[in-house]
């Protein structure tokens, strides 16, 4: 079920958030080095859809090969990564949709990519069903998000905060490698980007995939 409310209140928040974001999140993405890069690296010929594109940080890292769709809830950021994009003279479709209602047919992409999403999104099950049903038989989910810490007092700490964090659409403390599983995804691989293993990288299929 889709919690109306909960989803205005994120839309809301990062409309307002798109006028300082790309100030604020310098710091990590200086400390995030060549994250960006693993995600898209990987990433084969074909359609890709975007979700989440934010203000476009990861349009430098789109590779040619790809044809993308760039998806995100808040206008405000869209209109960021449009003018992102046309700086860059990068042609890129983006629209506005919510992840947990997504406005494509089923089996339409060879890869959806979420970086820092998922912590946002407030049905986080609903949304990644999503990813699952629009995804191409074949095809590959690529996740890029930090996640509850899974240390006793730390894992604690990160629900009690996340108390606070939420009232603002942001969750600290999503168990995304399991919500990714009880989806109904294969996960393919796990990696862990930082010490006690925040931030990882996931990448997860619709099926078990023939070896
Ligand atoms: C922390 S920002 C990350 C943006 C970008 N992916 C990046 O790596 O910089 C989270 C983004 O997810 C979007 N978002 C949150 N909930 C969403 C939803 N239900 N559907 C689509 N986009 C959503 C927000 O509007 C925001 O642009």
């Amino acid at each position: 079920m889709i919690d109306e409310k909960q989803t205005s209140r994120v839309k809301k928040n990062f409309n307002c958030a798109s006028i300082i974001y790309d100030m604020f999140e310098w710091l990590p993405e200086g400390r995030s080095l060549n994250w960006r890069e693993r995600v898209w690296f990987h990433v084969p010929t074909g359609k890709v859809l975007e979700v989440g594109i934010g203000t476009g940080r990861n349009l430098p890292y789109h590779p040619d090969r790809i044809r993308v769709i760039g998806m995100d809830l808040s206008d405000g950021m869209l209109a960021k990564a449009h003018n992102y994009a046309n700086r860059l003279n990068y042609h890129i479709d983006l629209q506005q949709m919510d992840v947990q209602q997504l406005a494509f047919a089923d089996d339409t992409f060879e890869t959806v990519v979420a970086t820092f999403v998922f912590c946002s999104v407030p049905n986080q099950i609903h949304g990644l069903q999503e990813l699952k049903r629009v995804v191409k038989q074949d095809g590959r989910i690529i996740l890029l998000d930090h996640v509850r810490i899974n240390k006793p007092i730390i894992g604690w700490l990160m629900d009690m905060l996340n108390v606070f964090t939420h009232l603002f659409g942001e969750n600290i403390n999503r168990r995304t490698v399991e919500n990714v599983k009880q989806a109904g995804l294969k996960i393919e691989s796990v990696t862990d980007l930082t010490r006690l293993g925040l931030v990882k990288l996931i990448v997860a299929t619709k099926h078990d995939q023939a070896v």
